[in-house]
């Protein structure tokens, strides 16, 4: 289901790692047990948050579902968080939610996703090691490409007015409009401490 491993960068990125250290200390890194802990991380998520969201749009239209989206979209991840052990959130290059910006060091995975949403007609992913000592972390960044629906509703090219009033309301530097399908509309990052896929051999 999940494809698009780049292993020829984590063996890169390992490389890189070892330069000057004796092997045995370079981190094995796992990467079928980060596939297999972080996709259903991700699928909780967006399962989660879409449920909601038909579900408000189907009761209260697109003025109620965007207040679900503002409120739901931060506790699920913050839920799915504390259940995972793993630190969920979502970002995107053209945000809505200002805390979701794609920092320095995540930038050039998100441009590959940039590059390529879709792989074999599935989201593309990467995976990657990052950081140091207690501060290494393992990366799981997932492509969440742009959909006519419903997303199109709130993040599209012709949003209804008294709507792209409430999300200039809540959002004032506002990105995430005038997105096509197929387009990347941003990605799911499940960031795990290191040490959990680290083969401590
Ligand atoms: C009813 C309006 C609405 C719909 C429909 C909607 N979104 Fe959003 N979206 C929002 C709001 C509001 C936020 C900001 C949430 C927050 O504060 O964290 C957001 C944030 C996001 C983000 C996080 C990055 C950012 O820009 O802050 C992504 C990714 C995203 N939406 C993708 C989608 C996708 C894909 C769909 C279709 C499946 C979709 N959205 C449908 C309102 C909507």
């Amino acid at each position: 289901m999940i494809r698009n491993f780049p292993l020829a960068a984590i063996g890169l990125a390992l490389a890189a790692c070892s330069q000057g250290d004796p092997v045995a200390d370079v981190p094995v890194l796992d990467e079928a047990a980060v596939r297999e802990a972080s996709a259903p991380v991700a699928q909780a998520f967006t399962s989660a948050l879409q449920a909601q969201l038909a579900t408000a749009l189907g009761e209260g239209g697109r003025m109620q579902a965007v207040e679900v989206c503002h409120a739901e979209a931060p506790r699920i991840a913050a839920e799915q968080s504390e259940a995972s052990g793993a630190q969920v959130t979502r970002i995107s290059d053209r945000n809505r939610n200002p805390a979701g910006a794609v920092s320095v060091d995540i930038a050039p995975h998100y441009a590959e996703l940039l590059e390529a949403p879709l792989v074999d007609g599935a989201p593309a992913n990467r995976i990657w090691l990052s950081g140091e000592g207690e501060e290494a972390r393992v990366n799981f960044l997932s492509a969440i490409p742009m959909r006519e629906q419903p997303c199109s509703v709130c993040h599209g090219t012709d949003i209804d007015p008294a709507l792209q009033a409430r999300i200039a309301e809540l959002y004032p530097d506002d990105l995430a409009t005038g997105f096509e399908p197929g387009e990347l509309r941003g990605a799911l990052l499940v960031s795990w401490p290191a040490e959990m896929f680290a083969d401590a051999s």
